[in-house]
């Protein structure tokens, strides 16, 4: 069975969703570790109930960026995890992670980038008055919401409401999360 990691800091509604799609044996893969930076945060109830094993950690109580990735890069390995799927962690990975799972760490971002990287992608684009929005999956690299794109899918919408752009992209976002993931196994 093919191993995944979810990193997340917050909801975690992509993190269920992709969970949710091992189990039924849509994604050919199973979720081994769900990696959290936030021990309130809703993901972690949701891993909770999935029965999935937690790495919750507090960032400050560790020297170093380069020091908790150092321990995040063992419990990958000792899990035997191939792929790495960041799903609103809202953290820059360092080189650490980077080189230690180069190529197969990928993120989704709610927007058509290059346009609106960062964290208020939807609230952005909304004030700049978009007509089509979307949702973006990439490679992941040190710059934010940077490197190569792998899936997007775009939709319209022509008012002001961030929380209905958030809704109507969240139901695309855990369709296009699952389906790359699924196809990325394949080739990897
Ligand atoms: C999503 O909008 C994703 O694109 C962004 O963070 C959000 C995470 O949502 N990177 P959830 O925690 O999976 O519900």
């Amino acid at each position: 069975m093919r191993k995944l990691a979810v990193f997340a800091s917050g909801t975690g509604t992509n993190f269920d969703a992709i969970a949710k799609a091992c189990a039924d044996g849509i994604i050919d893969a199973e979720v081994v570790l769900m990696v959290c930076d936030h021990p309130e945060a809703e993901v972690v109830k949701k891993a909770e109930r999935l029965g999935i094993e937690s790495f919750i950690f507090l960032p400050k109580s560790y020297p170093s960026k380069a020091d908790y990735e150092k321990e995040i890069v063992e419990r990958l390995n000792e899990r035997g995890v191939e792929l790495v799927c960041l799903a609103g962690y809202m953290r820059i990975l360092s080189d650490v992670l980077l080189k230690a799972y180069e190529g197969r760490i990928i993120n989704i971002h709610p927007s058509l980038l290059p346009a609106f990287k960062g964290a208020h992608a939807v609230e952005q684009a909304v004030a700049y008055g978009v007509k089509v929005y979307g949702i973006s999956i990439h490679y992941v690299n040190g710059d934010l919401d940077g490197g190569k794109i792998i899936a997007q899918k775009a939709f319209e919408y022509d008012g002001n409401d961030p929380a209905e752009v958030h809704r109507l992209g969240q139901v695309i976002e855990h369709e296009l999360y699952v389906k790359t993931i699924s196809d990325i196994l394949k080739k990897i």
